[in-house]
């Protein structure tokens, strides 16, 4: 009877779950590097990523949590951030007579936004606001994944029955399967320094790896932190069995 019974609930939940399913796009998961217990960066695609943001995303979206210096991270050397620090604009101020100016950057600036505020960003879209993206692989679900979705995911022709208004792209990715973000890259959108193949996967790939890098630069350190302290935890384990057993024969004689 009771087996019966957890029958009907579990097709129940089956047939409820599968009607749902189909309304969720699959996300094409990636295989990240960062990810599992010894999550690693690569420095030759978190170069490629900085490459591809700033030539490509750095138009419409701020970073305002990256400062220049990090990117040593990613292997450029102090003069080599001193340099491409002071290819930036920065507004600072006010001086002694109280008024804003513009400077070259330093190695402690942060990546700047391309708009003065949020609402000169929202009326060059239409309402719609391209968000910082200094921490969206972690603030977004499936977050790696989502957005390398999201970027490869665009279709140029929509289903006949979807009205498409001026300014909306569809991407069956993005809730509502439209999105007011113009497909921003495609194959050779621009041309890698290292003479890696710029293909449409090869960017959003890249891209994703600087963002998660971005958003979590420590992960390497955390990661490897945690496999320390689960070695440690081994050794103790085996320690105080032996111990253990020790004592007891002892007792036990
Ligand atoms: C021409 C301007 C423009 C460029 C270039 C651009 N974006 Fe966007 N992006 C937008 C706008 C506008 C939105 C908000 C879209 C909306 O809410 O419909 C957006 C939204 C997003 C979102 C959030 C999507 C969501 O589900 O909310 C992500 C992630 C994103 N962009 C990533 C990128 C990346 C990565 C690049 C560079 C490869 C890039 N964008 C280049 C304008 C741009």
């Amino acid at each position: 009877m009771i087996k019966k019974i957890f029958f009907i609930i579990f097709s129940f939940f089956f047939l409820i779950t599968s009607l749902f399913a189909e309304e969720k796009m699959l996300l094409k998961k990636q295989n990240w590097s960062f990810e599992g217990v010894f999550g690693r960066y690569d420095n030759s695609t978190l170069q490629r990523g900085l490459q591809v943001y700033q030539e490509v995303c750095s138009a419409c979206h701020g970073m305002k949590r990256l400062r220049f210096r990090e990117l040593n991270d990613l292997g450029f050397t102090n003069d080599q951030i001193e340099q491409y620090a002071k290819t930036f604009e920065i507004l600072d101020g006010p001086n002694e007579l109280g008024e804003m100016f513009m400077r070259p950057g330093e190695p402690s600036d942060t990546f700047v936004s391309p708009y003065k505020n949020k609402e000169e960003a929202k009326a060059t879209f239409n309402g719609a606001y391209p968000p910082d993206l200094s921490l969206l692989t972690k603030t977004m679900k499936n977050g790696p994944d989502y957005i390398y979705s999201l970027l490869t995911g665009y279709e140029e022709n929509s289903p006949q029955d979807f009205e498409l208004t001026d300014g909306l792209y569809y991407n069956p990715y993005h809730d509502g399967k439209v999105i007011a973000m113009p497909p921003p890259l495609y194959d050779n959108v621009i041309e890698y320094i290292d003479g890696t193949n710029a293909s449409l996967h090869q960017l959003s790939f890249d891209i994703v790896h600087f963002l998660n890098w971005a958003a979590e630069p420590t992960l390497q350190e955390r990661k490897s932190l945690g496999l320390k302290v689960l070695l440690f935890l081994i050794v103790l384990t085996l320690l105080l069995y032996v111990t253990m057993k020790e004592i007891w024969s002892w007792i036990e004689k």
